[in-house]
């Protein structure tokens, strides 16, 4: 154990273990996992042209204000929507915070940006300069500190040993991170009584970078290829093949080469030459980009912040979809018809926004087309729903059925 320059904190050591490599189905030759539904979306994209291509980027994202970091320095997205500089210290990492203000690490120590300033942090006198900025979860910030991960939640310190130098930390919606330190992925698990470490390294070869999917699922990417790590109820793990289409006959994508994951939804964008692929479920959702993404970022709402090579662009809406008027407007048209009292499916009300949210995810199935055949509902021909009626009803469970 070791005191910190603030008295009132100790770092603890480790209390994570890493647990011995599960057992491991390899199905990857003859099971693909493929999508039951492909969509194309029209999703507005906002290009940022930046006077140099950015290698690195950090996204701070939240109701009040957008925030993002590279090497050359700190931006704010303006209400006009255009980038304009708040610091040229290289940016080491970014989180927003809860309270609307946003956490910036940079070479010269911790900043916060808060009503439009920049001013050094409280949280430097319970870390080192040196200590980076990774990753925010309710009141839990975590920090990469050398060949450590560092999880603070405002009092305590605790530290996990991961060997090589710790570069990156995903969150998923669960219990369930990846991390990536030097060539070496982990899974990291938050347990009761610790944190469970499990090496992807060395149950895959040729891991580029993982994401946490879901409670306990995770998907990577490899030389091109995507695979999905599937936690068995044996405590095994299985390894598969992910596929963009629903061709049958399709090994499996390849020319991957970005992976982000929207904690929010739960959804997981990958990237391939010219197109975004949004997987949920079992549904693609694709969309055709003006130009190749280098690295994709999840930001607020499901939107999604990516780099090419001349700038950054943002993908998809920021408003939030509410109940009223949008998602009551498509009820009235597409199934009010029968999902009311009196009517032929009375049993199933589809009126007010309670009904509604008992049963988003039975109505997204329900009127997601299934390859060539048509989606169940509406269960006549009078009307359908357009692909965006379709992308609403998502986007408002993704937005919080609100
Ligand atoms: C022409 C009448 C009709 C319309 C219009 C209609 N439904 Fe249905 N729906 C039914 C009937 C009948 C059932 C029960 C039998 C079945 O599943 O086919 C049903 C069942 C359902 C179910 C539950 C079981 C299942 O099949 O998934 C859901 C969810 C559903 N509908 C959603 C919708 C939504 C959302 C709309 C509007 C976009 C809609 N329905 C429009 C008649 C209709």
């Amino acid at each position: 154990m070791r005191t910190l320059a603030c008295a009132c904190l100790v770092l603890t050591a480790c209390d994570g273990w890493v647990s011995k490599m599960p057992e491991i189905i390899n199905e990857t030759a003859d099971r693909v996992v493929r999508p039951r539904s492909v969509t194309s979306s029209s999703l507005p994209i906002s290009t940022f042209a930046t006077p140099q291509p950015w290698q690195q980027l950090y996204v701070a994202d939240d109701a009040t204000t957008t925030l993002l970091g590279s090497e050359r320095g700190l931006v704010e997205l303006s209400v006009q929507g255009a980038l304009v500089s708040r610091s040229a210290d290289p940016v080491l990492g970014l989180v927003a915070l809860t309270d609307g203000s946003a956490l910036i690490s940079n070479a010269n120590g911790f900043f916060e940006w808060r009503d439009g300033t920049l001013r050094r942090s409280d949280l430097e006198t319970a870390l080192q300069s040196t200590d980076r900025l990774l990753a925010r979860r309710g009141d839990v910030i975590w920090f990469a500190r050398g060949t450590s991960l560092l999880r603070f939640d405002g009092s305590q310190l605790e530290a996990i040993e991961l060997g090589q130098t710790v570069d990156a930390l995903t969150l998923g919606a669960g219990p369930l991170s990846t991390v990536r330190a030097g060539s070496q992925l982990w899974a990291l698990t938050e347990r009761t009584n610790g944190f469970e470490l499990q090496d992807l390294s060395e149950e895959q070869n040729d891991l580029i970078d993982a994401v946490p999917w879901g409670d306990a699922e995770i998907s990577a990417i490899t030389d091109g290829g995507v695979l999905w790590r599937r936690a068995l109820v044996d405590g095994g793990v299985a390894w598969r093949h992910v596929s963009l289409t629903t061709d049958t006959e399709d090994p499996g994508a390849t020319g991957v080469r970005a992976l982000a994951v929207d904690a929010q939804s739960g959804a997981v964008f990958a990237t391939a030459d010219a197109t975004l692929y949004r997987l949920q479920g079992e549904s693609v959702t694709t969309l055709a980009l003006p130009t190749p993404l280098r690295s994709a970022h999840a930001g607020r709402n499901g939107v999604l912040w990516a780099l090419t090579d001349t700038g950054a662009l943002r993908i998809g809406n920021t408003d939030p979809v509410t109940f009223s008027p949008r998602i009551a407007t498509l009820g009235t048209v597409h199934c009010a018809r029968c999902h009311a009292p009196d009517r032929q499916a009375s049993f199933l009300p589809l009126m007010t926004i309670d009904d509604w949210r008992a049963q988003i995810d039975a109505a997204i199935l329900a009127t997601t087309p299934m390859g060539a055949t048509r989606a169940r509902m509406p269960a006549d021909t009078t009307t359908t729903l357009t692909a965006e009626e379709r992308a609403l009803l998502i986007r408002w469970k993704e937005d919080g059925l609100q």
